[in-house]
Formats: structure tokens, C-alpha cells, sequence
């Protein structure tokens, strides 16, 4: 029986605020959140000393700075994400095979290394803001839906623990990749939550039927009245699915 704990750590709540003051106040705020989830901004304001912060309140920490150069100079900024203690954190598939690959031996030996749990590698495929014709001007002759397909199984055989995509893609991925590969979606949103700039949209019970390992949501949790109300209504809609 899956309990309300289990359905909660299932969410990640996106802390897009800009500085260490408002993160925390949101991190105390949602005493029930397990994973949150630091984007550039944030990572840019305050630093690693903020990852320490959070991992020493005993929350899990996603890493989500989208990570996009040559295969060293991944592998070794990989290595210090692991040594800040994240659990999950965020490549772009479309750096390639050699990239993700020398960066999951990154992880692994420096978690081997500090004795710390080894971070979940996971691949951005195409950004949710790119359209089909967008990606055809970057060079990409297929559609949105085959790229994504053709980076998740590239990533999956790179050595990637599991990609972020919208929902939309949630149960074709799980089609095409193995039972264990995590799917992660943002572009989350209860039916009372607005859209904001989110286009390809599900609700939070829709995303986990489609199969999604964990569900992104920031703005209908962190910039609802009362934050802690809006997440324990999306644990309670999950679970009266
Ligand atoms: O506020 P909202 O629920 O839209 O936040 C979603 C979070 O997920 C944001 O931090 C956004 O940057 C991130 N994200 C996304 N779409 C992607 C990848 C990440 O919305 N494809």
C-alpha cells in the first residue's frame, strides 16, 4: 500500500527563487518535500554552501544546471556536483555519447571515492520550449517526439540513469527504455493551478498513471498562497486517483 511519505517523495519542488532567504522559507514551509530541485539562478546566487545547507535539513538535492560542454570538462564538474552531495543533476543528451559516458564514470568513482551515494545522471533530451520547427533551424530533421526517442535510448546506452521530458513523452519513453530508467517531467499542473508559459501540460495524477518516476512542480506549489496546502492537495490528488 503506498502511503501518502512515498507519494510525497515522488514530488520535487523547483526552488526558482533567487536567493537563500526565500528558498528556505520554502524549504521550512513544506516540512513533508523530500527532493528540491536548484536550478542555475539559484545555483548562481548562493553557491555550493546552499546545497550544504539544504543537505544538512535532510532534503535531497536536484541539481538541474543542464550541463552541455566538451567530455572532460563535464566529467570534472560532474565529480564536484557529486562531492556537494546532489542526488539527481542534469546533462544535455545532445553533448553525445562520449560526454555522458565519461561523465557517469565520473560519478560513480568520485561517489567510490568520498564514500557518498553516487548522483542520478539524468539527460535533457529536447527542451520543452523548442517546437518541431525550432529544431529544424538548429538542424534537426526529425520531429520533436523521434529526437526525443532517439536521445533517451542514445542516453539510456550512454550509461544516463534516466531523462527529464514533458509529459507527453512520459509513456513512449517508458516503451522504449528499460523498467529502471527514471523519467522526470516538469510541465506539471493541478486543473485549480494556471498554465503560466507551460504549454504541454498534465495534470500531477495523469503524469504519474503515464509512469513518471517523479513529477517537476514549482510555480503552483511555490508561488500558491499557502505553499505547504497546494503540495499536500497534489498528494492527496495522487492518491485518489
Ligand atoms: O513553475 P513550473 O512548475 O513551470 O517549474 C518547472 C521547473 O522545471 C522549472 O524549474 C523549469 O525550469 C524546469 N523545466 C521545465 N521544462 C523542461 C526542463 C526543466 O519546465 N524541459
Amino acid at each position: 500500500m503506498i502511503n501518502n511519505r512515498d507519494l510525497a517523495g515522488r514530488i520535487i519542488v523547483a526552488l526558482d527563487v533567487g536567493d537563500k532567504e526565500a528558498a528556505f522559507s520554502l524549504v521550512r514551509e513544506l516540512e513533508f518535500a523530500k527532493t528540491f530541485k536548484v536550478g542555475l539562478k539559484l545555483f548562481t546566487a548562493e553557491g555550493p554552501s546552499f546545497l550544504r545547507a539544504l543537505r544538512a535539513q535532510g532534503k535531497d538535492v536536484f541539481l538541474d544546471l543542464k550541463l552541455h560542454d566538451i567530455p572532460n570538462t563535464v566529467s570534472e564538474t560532474v565529480k564536484v556536483c557529486t562531492r556537494y552531495g546532489a542526488h539527481l543533476m542534469t546533462l544535455h543528451a545532445s553533448g553525445g555519447r562520449d560526454m555522458m559516458n565519461r561523465a557517469a564514470d565520473a560519478a560513480r568513482s568520485e561517489a567510490e571515492n568520498q564514500g557518498l551515494p553516487k548522483p542520478s545522471l539524468l539527460a535533457v533530451t529536447v527542451l520543452t520550449s523548442l517546437n518541431d520547427r525550432s529544431i529544424q533551424e538548429i538542424g534537426i530533421s526529425t520531429d520533436t517526439k523521434e529526437q526525443v526517442i532517439k536521445l533517451a535510448k542514445l542516453a539510456e546506452d550512454s550509461g544516463m540513469d534516466g531523462i527529464v521530458c514533458s509529459p507527453w513523452e512520459i509513456e513512449i519513453v517508458k516503451k522504449e527504455t528499460g523498467q529502471d530508467f527514471l523519467v522526470v517531467s516538469p510541465g506539471i499542473r493541478p486543473a485549480w493551478s494556471s498554465a503560466h508559459d507551460q504549454k504541454r501540460i498534465m495534470t500531477p495524477s495523469q503524469a504519474i498513471e503515464k509512469g513518471a518516476d517523479y513529477i517537476v512542480i514549482g510555480r503552483p506549489i511555490i508561488a500558491a498562497p499557502s505553499p505547504s496546502e497546494a503540495f499536500d492537495k497534489i498528494v492527496r490528488e495522487i492518491k485518489d486517483q
